[in-house]
């Protein structure tokens, strides 16, 4: 385990505020957690008597699973609430909701929601840790972690590797997250999107703007594909789901432009045969499962540093 054993601050909301030594810090403490999750009976009882909520207002499949099973193999408790089965249908506030779950005991509250600055909110509100599951198109921290995690498992430390990430940059939290991480960590980073999915000033970040994805994965060490979010096109933001494959989709003939040794990642989940075919999604290019497999170790880093040896 690394010598310093908690993170500065009380909750984990995004990783554009995040230090450099405290994204290290978590990505070493996730080696150590996928240790223990190949031992024969994977749990340990670090966080024996702490109680985690888990708040999702958006649906999930990854990330709320591998939270809560992150939180069981650390010996936590956990308690689950959904939009639709929790009181926020009869008008009770976030606030209030938090503050009730608060009054029963918890230690951790993870957010999905879909206003971006929901967690934010909670967090000026309660003494809890809270940790950002997904806040609009703002942030998904554990979502970048395990996808730079991955990255470095792969092919070591990421200064002066080139990453893509290529699709729905505006609406995209986790486009957002590996950016901040990335450049944080000295990776090149390209955005690759149509004009109308490029949020304006982005380069501002360091980040290399463009719109010729054939000539941006030539050099790259990984291509981060984005999930096009379909209920989009009602609103006319590309022309059509045939043009959106051609021009940015990731094929196996379009992978050919790039080195052999190139990495194709997706957070989930995929529309196959939209913005990555079957092939590569299945393909020997892809570490799609093998970020999900991170995913767990990397919360239960999150669990750890932001709860051990804390009442
Ligand atoms: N990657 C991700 O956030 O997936 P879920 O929406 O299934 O949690």
């Amino acid at each position: 385990m690394a010598k310093k054993i908690s993170l500065k601050q009380k909750s984990l909301l995004g990783l554009k505020d995040l230090s450099i030594e405290d994204i290290n810090l978590i990505l070493d403490t996730a080696s150590s957690m996928a240790e223990v999750m190949k031992r024969p009976v994977p749990k340990v009882p670090a966080l024996n008597g702490k109680s985690i909520a888990l708040l999702f207002y958006e649906p999930s499949t990854r990330t709320r699973t591998s939270f809560e099973m992150a939180a069981k193999m650390l010996s936590a408790s956990t308690s689950s609430l959904t939009m639709s089965g929790s009181s926020t249908v009869k008008g009770e506030t976030l606030i209030d909701t938090v503050k009730n779950i608060e009054a029963m005991g918890t230690h951790a509250v993870v957010i999905r929601h879909s206003a971006s600055g929901a967690p934010m909110l909670v967090d000026e509100n309660t003494k809890m840790a809270v940790i950002n599951a997904g806040d609009g198109a703002n942030e998904h921290p554990s979502q970048g972690l395990l996808d730079i995690y991955t990255m470095r498992e792969k092919k070591g430390p990421l200064k002066g590797k080139k990453v893509v990430i290529v699709g729905d940059i505006a609406h995209s939290r986790v486009a957002r997250s590996n950016l901040w991480g990335l450049l944080k960590l000295g990776a090149r980073v390209s955005l690759v999107a149509p004009p109308t999915l490029m949020p304006s000033e982005i380069e501002k970040t360091g980040a290399k703007v463009s719109y010729d994805l054939d000539e941006e994965i030539r050099d790259a060490d990984f291509i981060n594909v984005l999930r096009i979010q379909r209920e989009r096109q009602d609103k006319g933001l590309f022309p059509s789901t045939e043009e959106y494959v051609k021009l940015f989709g990731i094929t196996a003939e379009r992978l050919k432009k790039a080195k052999p040794d190139i990495i194709v990642m997706h957070p989930g989940p995929i529309n196959r045969g939209v913005e990555l075919s079957s092939e590569v999604a299945d393909g020997p290019y892809n570490v799609i499962l093998d970020q999900v497999t991170n995913g767990v170790a990397v919360r239960m880093a999150i669990f750890y540093l932001l709860l051990s040896g804390k009442k």
